[in-house]
């Protein structure tokens, strides 16, 4: 007998959503869970494709969540098309496709916010003050909602993957939190839910992120093991594009997020950059040891 695959349930409510994935439970099904702000592309559906290797029912959340946003950062203009949404993770075989509105998240002001050491000290944490309290914010409530056996997450946003990574370590979720690669256009663009703000010119002018990783990633492969070398080698490619607003570059060690001077272990090189309306990011994990450098596209 073919075993027929069923719809995707689209769902509203918080209610609807426990239901569906107790009911997938009490079948056995181990849960897998992609949570996304929407406006879908190729990047997303591979994290798709990776939940339903690793579980039996796949749930995708698309919620713009505004606690982590910042004034006058794009929340209200951020790409949102829930009918093409769902008919992509239909065609991708997702079982459960959980989009909320604000005031079912969030029926009354959250009294409660959570507090980051360390992790939120550099890259995108002091830049968007806010943003990562109110990611973990959003995050706790879906698994709450969701209670998934596994989660996909991105490793473009990188700095948001370790932050989940600890969030789930510190209180104890029984969640297994896997780093689905960075997808890129052919250019070597990441794709980014926000290249929908540029301009076909921008759009041109954004590969100098990508661009400005690769330089790195030759120079360490090439024996260079100063951040600072490094560094100011990936400014220099960024500031020579007239139109693209450098935010920071920076090196950290993978595990802390803290700056290092020398590229050794695991490392992630990582940039930001404005490109007309677009904040862009980009970054790029090295682990680099005993004379060899090797990129690592997911982190475990
Ligand atoms: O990466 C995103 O799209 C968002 O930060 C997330 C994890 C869905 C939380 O809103």
């Amino acid at each position: 007998m073919i075993a027929r695959r069923m719809a995707l349930v689209l769902v509203r409510t918080i209610a609807e959503a426990r239901a569906a994935v107790r009911r997938a439970k009490r079948e056995g099904k181990r849960v897998g869970f992609v949570p996304t702000m929407g406006y879908l592309h190729e990047g997303h559906l591979r994290l798709v494709d990776l939940c339903r290797e690793r579980a039996d029912y796949c749930a995708v959340s698309v919620f713009v969540n505004p606690t982590q946003f910042g004034p006058g950062e794009d929340y209200e203009r951020y790409p949102r098309d829930l009918e093409r949404d769902r008919r992509l993770l239909e065609a991708r075989g997702v079982d459960l496709l959980f989009a909320p509105s604000v005031e079912e998240m969030y029926p009354e002001p959250p009294l409660i916010r959570f507090q980051i050491e360390k992790l939120a000290d550099h890259l995108c944490g002091p830049r968007r003050p806010g943003h990562f309290p109110g990611v973990l914010l959003v995050v706790t409530k879906l698994f709450h909602i969701l209670e998934p056996d596994v989660a996909v997450f991105g490793q473009k946003d990188l700095q948001q993957l370790v932050i989940v990574k600890r969030l789930v370590r510190d209180l104890n979720f029984p969640v297994e939190i896997v780093a689905g690669p960075t997808v890129r256009e052919p250019d070597g663009l990441a794709m980014s839910s926000r290249n929908e703000y540029l301009s076909p010119e921008e759009r041109e002018k954004a590969t100098v992120l990508y661009r400005a990783l690769q330089r790195a990633k030759a120079l360490v492969e090439g024996g260079e093991r100063s951040a600072a070398a490094v560094l100011a080698a990936m400014r220099d490619v960024i500031e020579r594009v007239e139109g693209v607003r450098l935010d920071y570059v920076e090196a950290v060690e993978l595990e802390t997020l803290q700056p290092v001077e020398r590229l050794e272990g695991r490392v992630a090189l990582a940039v930001a950059a404005f490109v007309g309306p677009a904040r862009l990011i980009d970054n790029l994990v090295l682990d680099v040891r005993d004379g060899q450098v090797r990129e690592v596209p997911a982190i475990d």
